[in-house]
């Protein structure tokens, strides 16, 4: 019990000592009547008193110090009924996925270019119209690359960023700059599977969920959401360690260098990050997915029985059996993309790739006519659930 309400019962007592009065029996009803009343308020404002003082106690009391290392280990799922799920999956708007938010990227944006900057703006502002509140930061930066010094920008968006962990979504915007050699002049790579699609999906993926996410933050969840659009994610050249993943090899060394929580002296943003999911080169039909990381392994998982779900609620469009995307029946090398500078530095990956490539990868035909919407559309239905689930939405 706090000072506060300790003097606020002391005073009922004074109460109840000063009901003497002479001994008429109709004052002494009255006087009785009149203390009773009175201690009934002071048991009243006792009540509200003490009723806040719990709250206020509830922000003095020591809050358990997240540990960053072992609490992304025993994260556990949330477990939505059917009803949720179909809920959420009709939020997937296929149509908005395919006008609203992947148009916009069907241009030529390699680094530093005009087409760049038109991306990065459709990407902040469909982000600001989002009812939940990101924050979004540019992270700028400039890097020596074969074709000289060039100045890069990935997009950063977070949820709460004072939530102690984040689970991180992640594609790469820029476009490949294909040599004149191989293309008509006027013709421009637009790099629809690579990576135009995963971005949108994205987009869709935070627009669709907008309300859950709203609520995520209003109640400091522990763990919130990251988005990284990465810049330079393409080789200008040859793809070669310094010439590839320019934004991501920015990125990672960024945050390891920031401590987190602030002030941290063992933890830095970089273990903040629960679980690391790239999404790329998405768009082709039946595309198929494997894991390639075994301490993963169980969040993979968690897509597969998504997937599953889903087919057996009837909620995907031509998918003729309960596994035809997420497969862990299938062995195959892991691909090197943005998530390496993370995996080197310990950070849990997920890697969304399609494998193997559509035959049109890093052709002038990699175009949007060649997108299968059913495709995209039923695979953002299953990342809506997966999200869902991890963040408890
Ligand atoms: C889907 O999005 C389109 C375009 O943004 C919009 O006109 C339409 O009303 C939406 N449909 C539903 C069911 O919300
Ligand atoms: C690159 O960025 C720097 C610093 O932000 C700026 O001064 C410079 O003009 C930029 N260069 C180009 C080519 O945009
Ligand atoms: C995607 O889901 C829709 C129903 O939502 C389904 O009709 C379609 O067959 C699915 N397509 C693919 C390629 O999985
Ligand atoms: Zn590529």
């Amino acid at each position: 019990m706090s000072r506060r309400s300790r003097a606020a019962a002391a005073s009922t007592l004074r109460c109840a000592a000063a009901g003497t009065c002479d001994q008429r029996p109709v004052c002494r009803a009255r006087v009785l009547l009149l203390c009773l009343c009175i201690l009934l308020a002071f048991a009243l404002t006792l009540g509200l008193i003490l009723s806040e003082n719990e709250t206020s106690s509830l922000e003095d009391m020591p809050i358990r110090v997240p540990d960053l290392n072992k609490d992304k280990l025993t994260h556990r799922p949330s477990k939505p009924t059917a009803a949720q799920v179909k809920r959420l999956v009709s939020e997937v708007n296929w149509s908005r996925l395919w006008y609203a938010q992947l148009q916009p990227f069907l241009i030529e944006r390699h680094p530093g270019s005009r087409g760049s900057r038109t991306v990065r703006r459709h990407i902040s502002s469909l982000l600001d119209s989002l009812s939940a509140g990101w924050s979004v930061e540019i992270d700028s930066f400039n890097s020596k690359t074969p074709r000289g010094p060039i100045n890069f920008s990935n997009i950063l968006a977070v949820l709460d960023p004072n939530a102690p962990r984040r689970l991180l979504l992640a594609c790469h915007y820029d476009t490949k700059i294909m040599p004149l050699a191989s293309r008509d002049p006027k013709q421009v790579f637009i790099g629809a599977t690579d990576s135009a699609v995963p971005c949108a999906m994205i987009l869709e993926l935070v627009t669709a969920l907008d309300i859950h996410l709203k609520m995520l933050k209003q109640q400091m969840a522990q763990v919130t959401l990251q988005l990284v659009f990465f810049d330079g994610g393409e080789a200008f050249e040859k793809w070669t360690p310094s010439d590839s993943l320019y934004g991501s090899r920015h990125l990672a060394e960024h945050m390891s260098r920031i401590p987190h929580p602030p002030g941290s002296e063992h933890t830095t943003l970089l273990h903040a990050v629960d679980l690391f999911v790239l999404l790329d080169v998405i768009g082709a039909p039946s595309p198929m997915f494997v894991n390639h990381f075994e301490n993963t392994a169980r969040w993979f998982e968690q897509l597969v029985s998504a997937e599953k779900r889903l087919h057996k609620l009837g909620l995907l469009s031509f998918h003729p059996s309960e596994q035809i995307y997420f497969r862990k029946d299938v062995i195959m090398d892991p691909v090197e993309d943005d998530h390496m500078p993370f995996l080197q530095r310990g950070v849990p990956v997920l890697h969304m790739i399609a494998t193997p490539f559509p035959s049109y990868w890093h052709t002038m035909e990699d175009t949007a006519d060649k997108v299968h919407s059913h495709t995209v559309e039923n695979l953002t239905k299953v990342l809506v659930v997966f999200l869902a689930e991890y963040l408890g939405l």
